[in-house]
């Protein structure tokens, strides 16, 4: 029995085999958070994906009977939090379930018109007894529903996706895990998740600087009982759009034109003192990419011409990074052709829509790169190394 503070226990599900959440590819798993709050009233916030509803009321079942829940709150209708929630109801009895008014509409639509749901306009608090439960609306961070729950008796925020990871662990304390693993995983997730919803996020930081908070329990991943400020600085941070002294490169090769094209720029920018990372497609995820280029200050994206336009995986990440749209970043585009071409101009196209700051470059280069070109990639790299390290968009 895990409890977070007095009287507050973890009744969530560790997914340690997923490794496909939506798109995004969880090598670490993840979690499903679901949190019991045990007062002269009990309820529960948050319940698990569906298959992990046993898992979940094990852990219930070991501090009351499931009967003796009151109240149902549902952070947000996700099925990764909402799957199990029927099931729940129905083991509870006459539990009272709240959620959002975007949520009750949304839980609607997933589980019939019939279901009972108290809005948070109609009930914005619920006394437990010693502990009162405040709801607060956090529309898109992650869906228009999403709402965290703060408990200030125990100044513990219950924040649902935001500052979640995708971590399963044996652990559920931020203290009990590599922090360089955990900081990994909540910049992942965030540069996944949460990153094209940043003025929500910052509308949700604002409503939230006026509350106390000594724990945030997220609905994935472990929770921030000793390092509460790490994590609200971190989303700070990037909302803001800030970045390091870092250009990400990334490609895909047809005969490795455009790869030696990569080289020279890292080359370039290396030699400058700033930090590449190089990633070729298809052998580095989508999702992994992204998340070294929420850090960076400059995304550099080669491809080869396939039949008149972007090769394949190079079109998936460009059109994944646009509906992202990383914040105050340059770019530039490489790559090679045969003939006629078309590669650099889709692929600068994508990088405008995406919201880059196109830096105007000429290496597009025919079948395989000469030495001479070779050396114009060395030095653009060192041109973009020093508008980073000069902040220069
Ligand atoms: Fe973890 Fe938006 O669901």
């Amino acid at each position: 029995m895990i409890q977070v503070k007095d009287g507050v226990y973890w009744v969530g599900a560790v997914d340690w085999n997923v490794r496909n959440f939506h798109g995004y590819v969880t090598h670490r798993g993840t979690t499903y958070n679901a949190y019991l709050v045990v007062d002269e009233k009990v309820a529960l916030i948050d319940t698990v994906k569906a298959p992990f509803l046993p898992e979940m009321m094990e852990r219930l079942e070991e501090v009351i009977n499931p009967g003796e829940i009151d109240y149902v709150i549902s952070n947000h209708t996700e099925p990764d939090h909402s799957g199990a929630l029927l099931a729940v109801l129905e083991a509870a009895g006459d539990a009272e379930l709240i959620a959002s008014d975007m949520g009750r509409k949304g839980l609607r639509r997933y589980y019939g018109d019939d279901l009972k749901c108290t809005t948070i306009t109609e009930r914005p608090a619920v006394s437990l007894g010693s502990r009162t439960l405040q709801f607060v609306a956090t529309p898109m961070v992650h869906w228009p529903d999403s709402m965290v729950t703060y408990i200030p008796e125990e100044k513990l925020l219950l924040s649902n996706d935001a500052f979640g990871q995708h971590l399963a662990t044996s652990k559920r304390f931020d203290d009990e895990v590599d922090p360089a693993v955990l900081m990994h995983e909540a910049a992942k997730y965030y540069a996944n998740i949460v990153m094209p919803l940043w003025r929500s996020v910052s509308r949700a930081l604002k409503a939230l600087a006026g509350l106390e908070i000594e724990v945030i329990a997220p609905s994935h991943g472990v929770i921030w009982r000793s390092r509460p400020g790490e994590i609200l600085r971190a989303y700070r941070r990037w909302v803001e759009g800030a970045a390091s002294e870092r250009v990400v490169v990334v490609y895909d090769t047809m005969w490795g034109s455009t790869e030696r094209v990569a080289k020279a720029l890292v080359e370039g920018i290396a030699s400058e003192g700033v930090e590449a990372r190089l990633h070729r497609l298809g052998v580095t995820h989508n999702s992994d990419v992204i998340a070294d280029v929420l850090d960076a200050r400059a995304v550099l994206v080669g491809s080869p011409t396939l039949n008149n336009g972007l090769f394949p995986t190079v079109a998936s990440f460009l059109a994944y990074m646009k509906g992202l749209k990383p914040k105050n970043k340059i770019g530039a585009v490489f790559g090679s052709y045969g003939w006629g071409g078309g590669a650099k101009r889709a692929a600068e196209a994508e990088m405008k829509a995406a919201g880059i700051d196109l830096v105007e470059s000429d290496l597009d280069f025919v079948y395989r790169p000469t030495g001479e070109e070779l050396k114009r990639a060395v030095e653009f790299g060192r041109e973009i190394a020093k508008r980073v390290k000069n902040g220069r968009a």
